[in-house]
């Protein structure tokens, strides 16, 4: 990590969700990504799962967000709806922190499986996902390496879903 990059990481601050948090993450989506993405924050989701999703800020701005919750319907499941890292704070492990911090989280209310999901365009991320130990599960067709899910409804894209055992995972 360079001087400046340790310099930041040294002035975050690291907070659970309120529903107000949606609208610097709906910012973030359509800022951070390759593509417009902000159809896929909901206020509701800040409001009904704030307590699981994570805001890291530095001087007040969004600089990192984890947005998660435990699976209702797989009672063994942590799931990771998305997580973004602002530009300038990359590569200096703020987002393996996020899933560190959430993997500990769904560990101590007794999930034992972490799972994710990227946009099949998206090959920085699928190749973070990897290096922090996720696992790619098979999906309906392999495209250039990568096991990919259609987008069966054809609203957002095709995706790769990921999974870590969070009882032998590396997080
Ligand atoms: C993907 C993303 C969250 C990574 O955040 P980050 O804070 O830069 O990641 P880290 O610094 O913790 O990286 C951990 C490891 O992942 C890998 N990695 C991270 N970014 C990578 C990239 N662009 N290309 C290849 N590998 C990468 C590296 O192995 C890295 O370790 P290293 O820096 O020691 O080599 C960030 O690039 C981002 O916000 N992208 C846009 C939003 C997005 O795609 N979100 C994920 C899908 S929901």
């Amino acid at each position: 990590m360079d001087e400046g990059r340790r310099t930041n990481a040294q002035r975050l601050t690291w907070r659970t969700a309120e529903p107000e948090d949606a609208v610097p993450v709906r910012v973030a989506l359509d800022g951070w990504w390759e593509k417009r993405l902000h159809h896929c924050v909901q206020p509701q989701l800040f409001e009904h799962y704030g307590d699981t999703t994570l805001i890291v800020e530095a001087d007040g701005d969004l600089v990192g967000f984890l947005v998660g919750w435990l699976s209702q319907r797989f009672p063994e499941v942590a799931y990771v709806h998305f997580m973004g890292v602002r530009h300038d704070y990359r590569r200096c492990g703020l987002g393996r922190e996020l899933y560190r911090r959430f993997a500990a989280m769904g560990r101590a209310r007794g999930r034992t499986v972490l799972r994710a999901e990227t946009g099949a365009f998206n090959h920085r991320s699928i190749a973070f996902h990897r290096s922090i130990g996720f696992t790619i599960e098979p999906g309906d067709e392999i495209v250039d390496g990568v096991a990919v899910h259609h987008d069966a409804i054809g609203i957002g894209g095709d995706y790769v879903v990921f999974s870590m055992d969070l009882s032998t995972g590396p997080l």
